[in-house]
């Protein structure tokens, strides 16, 4: 007999709770939402609150909260947001002494409990952090991924959007590189409905957008003095969904690069497939000579928080 799929969320916060309704709401799978012991009657309470609103909504997957990772085994996606999220002021970098540890935790725990998940890494910074993930599981390229150009790529996509006045549905864009302030949106590729950016856009304008977009999260983080919650979640739902009903779908996501457009050893935001083999391909778009450059610079302060991850004892 066929069996619903079991998604495991680790971290049952702002993000967590939301990854929950949407994976519970879209009938993905069933969800267990993991906690650390002091907050496990915390997430039992939101997955309770799931359930009963399965209820009105008309969903049958199941939301169940634990802070047992035995009760993960087995997991089909995991997709992790344990960590503390940054507060006004703090980059995404100020966060390795806090999330470390327990990048660190999760992934042991997942290497023991749930190898063969596919898993999405949210906690920040991220591309270290889903580095550090992928060296602890110790699992394929292909099975683990990090959430940060969905994300990216929607908020630049809004911006472009509401100034040139036109539908969400019909912008075209993607963002690539870190998840940092040096993120690269690629205006070369950045259309609405095949029509060039720039039919509609000012170039200085652009460039102000592409400010905006670097600073996307903090903006929300200094007006809710936490980070955000909705968007991260809906961008890592399209990942899990994407692996979970084989969609080979193009996604801005960081991957590990074993020589795909120039780097090794590191994860960065690039345009990836993903279907139910996990991150199925890199693909390799032409950027221009000043795009290649932003993505340098990009790639070396991943690299710089990567050295001191690496340099940090277990
Ligand atoms: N294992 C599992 N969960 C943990 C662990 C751990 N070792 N350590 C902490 N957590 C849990 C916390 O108890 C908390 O419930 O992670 C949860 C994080 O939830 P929030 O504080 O609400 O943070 P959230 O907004 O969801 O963001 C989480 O995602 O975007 C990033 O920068 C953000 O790194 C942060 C992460």
């Amino acid at each position: 007999m066929a069996t619903r799929k079991k998604i495991a969320l680790i971290g049952a916060g702002n993000i967590g709770g939301e990854l929950a309704r949407l994976c519970a709401n879209k009938e993905l799978g069933d969800v267990w939402l993991y906690d650390i012991a002091p907050k496990e009657n915390y997430a039992k309470g939101k997955a309770l609150d799931l359930e009963q609103n399965s209820s009105v909504l008309g969903y049958d997957s199941h939301v169940r909260g634990t802070s047992n990772w035995a009760d993960l085994e087995g997991a089909d996606v995991l997709i992790i947001t344990a960590g503390i999220p940054r507060k006004p002021g703090q980059s995404r970098d100020d966060l390795v002494a806090s999330n470390l540890p327990i990048i660190r935790d999760v992934a042991n725990n997942a290497k023991k409990y749930c190898p063969d998940a596919f898993a999405i890494v949210i906690s920040n910074p991220l591309d270290a952090m889903v580095y550090e993930y992928k060296r602890v599981v110790g699992c394929p390229k292909e099975k683990v991924a990090g959430m940060a150009g969905v994300l990216d790529s929607a908020r630049f996509q809004l911006f472009l959007a509401r100034e040139a006045g036109v539908s969400i549905k019909d912008v075209r864009a993607m963002v690539l590189g870190g998840h940092g302030d040096d993120m690269v949106p690629v205006l070369s590729a950045c259309t609405i409905n095949a029509v060039p950016i720039t039919e509609f856009i000012a170039k200085d304008k652009l460039q102000s957008i592409i400010e905006r977009t670097r600073k996307g999260g903090g903006e929300i983080v200094n007006l809710m003095g936490t980070s955000a919650y909705y968007a991260p979640a809906s961008a890592a739902v399209a990942m899990a969904e994407a692996y979970l009903l084989d969609q080979k779908r193009l996604l801005a996501c960081a991957a590990y690069l074993d020589g795909e457009y120039g780097y090794k050893d590191l994860f960065i935001g690039v345009p990836v497939v993903i279907g139910g083999n996990g991150v199925e391909k890199i693909v390799q778009i032409k950027l221009t000579d000043e795009e290649v450059a932003m993505l340098k610079k990009s790639a070396a302060s991943v690299q710089a928080v990567v050295d001191v991850v690496k340099k940090t004892p277990a």
